[in-house]
């Protein structure tokens, strides 16, 4: 049994991680920027730590003691992080400082998610020991990140995953499988890129990674997805044909007709074998990930 302090707690993979807890042993502190968003949590599990502050997540991490923290706690809206650099890098470099000079007051273990926008996208799908080249200020923040943590110790962890989809209690963002899903609901046309591949993962196949890492002592770099790498353009079409929705209205296009803020790598996707080999992580298909959160969409919709 460990204590764990979750990082990020009303964010959706804060909230998968919370769900995977409650049904284990582990002791847990949630803590997340603001007030709690996680019904289901029980108010005394919950602090309002903002990383970016030293002396609040000094004064919060001492007191829990806690033999891991998992920090899920990020700036992740891409085309944001490109406009707001320095808020970016307050959140996503110096929060990671900021747990890195706590942990080590309480020789607790950082197990911390990063991205597979580290890669350029030239050469996916990666493996964990590919070289990183990011091309957007997000990307090369969460390196930043990476870089302190490996620095700061052997003991630590990264767990990199890529294009995150689920549905989660109060979300601030939403992601591409409830954005196609409504769209399509909607009666709404959407145009999909097919020139960039990613392998889409369940936020509750990366929870489970995430304790799957703790509960083996994982150190050093694991990636961690779904195991099939498709375009967005397929996976709207697939998240179309499974709910039953019109396919007419997804529409093929390429990334050279959105003006966005921040540079996509093109080709990512992981290669998850370590996971597999090292952690016992074996993540859903595609179309069980939807089955799973078009149940969740009724229970938090509803
Ligand atoms: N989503 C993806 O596709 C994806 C892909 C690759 C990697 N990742 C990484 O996976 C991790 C989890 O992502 P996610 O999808 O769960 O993101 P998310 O839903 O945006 O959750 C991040 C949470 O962090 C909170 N937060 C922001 N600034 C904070 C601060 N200063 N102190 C404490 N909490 C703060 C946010 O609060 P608010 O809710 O109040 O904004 C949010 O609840 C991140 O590290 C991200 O970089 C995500």
């Amino acid at each position: 049994m460990a204590k764990i302090l979750v990082t990020g707690s009303n964010g959706l993979l804060g909230q998968k991680l919370l769900a995977e807890l409650s049904k284990k042993d582990h002791a847990f502190l949630a803590t997340s920027f603001g007030a709690n968003r996680n019904t289901e949590l029980d108010p005394g599990d919950y602090r309002e730590m903002d990383i970016t502050s030293l002396e609040m997540t000094g004064d919060i991490v001492r007191g829990f003691n806690p033999d891991y923290i998992i920090n899920t706690a990020a700036m992740t809206q891409v085309d944001d992080c490109e406009s707001q650099q320095e808020k970016c890098y307050n959140i996503n470099v110096k929060g990671v400082e900021n747990l890195l000079a706590t942990a080590a007051e309480v020789n607790a273990k950082l197990l911390h998610i990063s991205t597979d926008f580290i890669f350029d996208g030239e050469a996916g799908p990666y493996r964990e020991d590919d070289s990183p080249n990011p091309v957007s200020y997000y990307g090369w923040s969460k390196l930043e990140a990476e870089k302190r943590i490996l620095e700061d110790s052997g003991e630590h962890a990264i767990i990199r995953t890529v294009l995150v989809y689920g549905m989660a209690e109060n979300m601030s963002r939403s992601n591409i499988v409830l954005w196609v899903k409504d769209s399509l609901e909607a009666g709404k046309d959407i145009n999909v890129v097919n020139d960039q591949w990613r392998s889409p993962t369940l936020a509750e196949d990366l929870a489970k990674g995430c304790l799957l890492a703790v509960e083996k002592n994982a150190k050093g770099i694991y990636h961690i997805s779904g195991d099939e790498i498709m375009t967005p353009y397929e996976l709207a079409l697939r998240t179309a044909r499974h709910f039953e929705l019109d396919e007419g209205l997804v529409h093929e296009t390429d990334g050279s007709r959105f003006q966005q803020a921040a540079k996509r790598p093109p080709k990512t996707g992981f290669d998850i074998s370590k996971a597999r080999r090292d952690l016992g992580y074996n993540p859903v298909r595609f179309e069980n990930g939807l089955d799973i959160t078009a149940d969740l969409i009724l229970k938090f919709k509803s």
